[in-house]
């Protein structure tokens, strides 16, 4: 019998998912499920390299539990769990910081971006966040990572450091192979498209979320920033605001540029992203509903947390007693 591969990814609970996190993985996650042995992870350690509320982060991390679920994640089928409930992960990261220069560290766009962002509490943990979100990977064997175009380069960096401590020990860790979707890697802010939509946006029109009303996200999209070349085109260079809305078109719809080009050739950009809106409106409208729902069910979502946690618990002491073993740790006398 072949043996599925394995697939890692995760999402910070820092807030309700945005379409860029929706379009930009899980949606990929939940049609790849069926094929992999999937593990779906609420990265709550790596939250707080940023200042979070601790009652907040504890709502945003269930909640977060809860959308993966409502967007079609099989909790059955999938292990989806939060990080801080698996101490491999820490354990592991540890290890891997010692693997990992500081050279490489300093290159990494995300923390140029979030320590010129958080100056006041640019801490230990925010630079070395690439080694722990290596280690959620490799601690599982991971074969195949989906994600957004943003995390690209922490993969990268995952796959160096696995290269580098595989030549060092012996095969190791499984090399992983990142899966970015075609379209929706890069989904853009509403409001300034050059930018990629993002949850810590201080501009509530520039972010549609997964929890958005109806007329929320039609008001969203009807004040989203275009141009005045008057035609639609996707030009990512000359029409960035154009090219996005495009771009979820394209995700939702399964259409490719050149089709949606030719549907809306003539037509106003009023009417566009009236039509963006609904096909967004109607791709959330199930994933909605089934969150209100869940949101009732506590005992079932209990159940979840903690079967999912015991099972990435007992998946990952294998990986990393090999690693620990390969370094020359004492083995644990029992
Ligand atoms: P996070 O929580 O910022 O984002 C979760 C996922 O959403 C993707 N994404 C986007 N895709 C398209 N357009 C956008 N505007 C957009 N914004 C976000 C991200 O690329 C990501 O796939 N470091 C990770 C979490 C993480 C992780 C991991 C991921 C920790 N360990 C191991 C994979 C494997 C992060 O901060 O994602």
């Amino acid at each position: 019998m072949e043996t599925k591969k394995t697939i890692f990814s995760g999402m910070q609970p820092t807030g309700a998912i945005t379409l860029g996190n929706y379009l930009g993985a899980l949606k990929n996650w939940t049609s790849l499920q069926d094929e992999y042995n999937c593990l779906y992870c609420i990265v709550d350690m790596h939250a707080i390299t940023v200042r979070q509320n601790p009652a907040e982060l504890r709502k945003n991390a269930r909640n977060l539990l809860i959308q993966y679920i409502a967007a079609g994640l099989d909790p059955a089928q999938n292990i989806i769990y939060y990080q801080s409930h698996v101490s491999g992960h820490a354990e592991l990261a540890w290890i891997l910081n010692c693997f990992t220069y500081m050279g490489e560290l300093n290159r990494m766009t995300q923390f140029k971006d979030k320590s010129s962002k958080h100056s006041e509490n640019i801490n230990a943990g925010l630079y070395t966040y690439p080694a722990l979100m290596a280690a959620d990977i490799l601690l599982y064997n991971t074969d195949l990572v989906p994600i957004g175009n943003d995390q690209k380069q922490h993969l990268e960096l995952t796959r160096d450091i696995a290269e580098r401590f595989n030549t060092i020990y012996g095969e190791t860790f499984t090399i992983p192979e990142g899966y970015i979707g075609k379209v929706g890697a890069r989904i853009m802010d509403l409001q300034e498209p050059t930018k990629k939509m993002s949850k810590s946006s201080e501009d509530k029109n520039a972010t549609i979320l997964l929890t958005d009303k109806p007329e929320e996200i039609l008001k969203k999209f009807k004040r989203a920033v275009t141009d005045n070349v008057a035609t639609i085109k996707y030009d990512p260079e000359n029409q960035p605001g154009i090219s996005n809305l495009i771009s979820i078109y394209s995700a939702i719809t399964g259409k490719s540029y050149v089709e949606i080009e030719n549907e809306f050739s003539g037509s106003g950009y009023g009417n566009f992203k009236i039509k963006v809106a609904e096909s967004v409106i109607e791709i959330l409208r199930p994933i909605q509903q089934k969150y209100d729902e869940l949101q009732k069910d506590k005992s079932y979502i209990d159940h979840i947390i903690k079967d999912n946690a015991q099972k990435a618990n007992y998946q990952s002491q294998k990986i990393l007693r090999k690693v620990q073993k390969k370094i020359g740790f004492p083995s644990i006398i029992r």
